[in-house]
């Protein structure tokens, strides 16, 4: 399962200079088109809204493997959140498009990073690629 937070549905016209020019369909459309080369089931998710996306992490629950998890601005400070994926106990992989390590101090931090299995930050849309390549591998898909 692939999940991503406030603001990302707006990939591509947002900020490109910091988050890229390719569209979350974009990116969703080549992560599903690996994910089956590799004989693997994807679903994504995304929502604004952050009890709509612990809604999502409780669904998870005994039908999904792995999450891989862009919480957008909720990575910094959503307790909510992180208690969900503790909660499912599913393991999760972290990614964010930038370098959130380079920018604002109130990026440096993630409520998520520490119950993740890993994380990857600041390649843009290949961050997901990689996550999703760690997620098979972590599978031993
Ligand atoms: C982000 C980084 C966050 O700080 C920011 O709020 C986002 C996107 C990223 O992918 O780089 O919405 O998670």
């Amino acid at each position: 399962m692939v999940i991503n937070g406030p603001n990302l549905n707006l990939l591509g016209v947002r900020e490109p200079e910091i988050y890229g020019k390719e569209t979350l369909d974009g990116i969703n459309n080549e992560l599903k088109a690996y994910a089956e080369k590799r004989g693997a089931d994807i679903e994504f998710f995304q929502s604004n809204h952050e009890g709509e996306i612990v809604d999502k992490i409780h669904d998870c629950l005994n039908k999904v493997n792995i999450i891989i998890i862009n919480a957008g601005a909720f990575s910094h400070y959503s307790i909510a959140i992180r208690d969900a994926l503790k909660a499912v106990n599913i393991p999760v992989i972290e990614v964010h498009l930038s370098n959130i390590y380079k920018r604002e101090d109130f990026r440096h931090k993630s409520v998520i990073s520490d119950i993740a299995v890993g994380g990857i930050y600041g390649f843009g849309s290949l961050s997901y690629k990689l996550a999703l390549e760690a997620a098979l591998d972590f599978l031993k898909i």
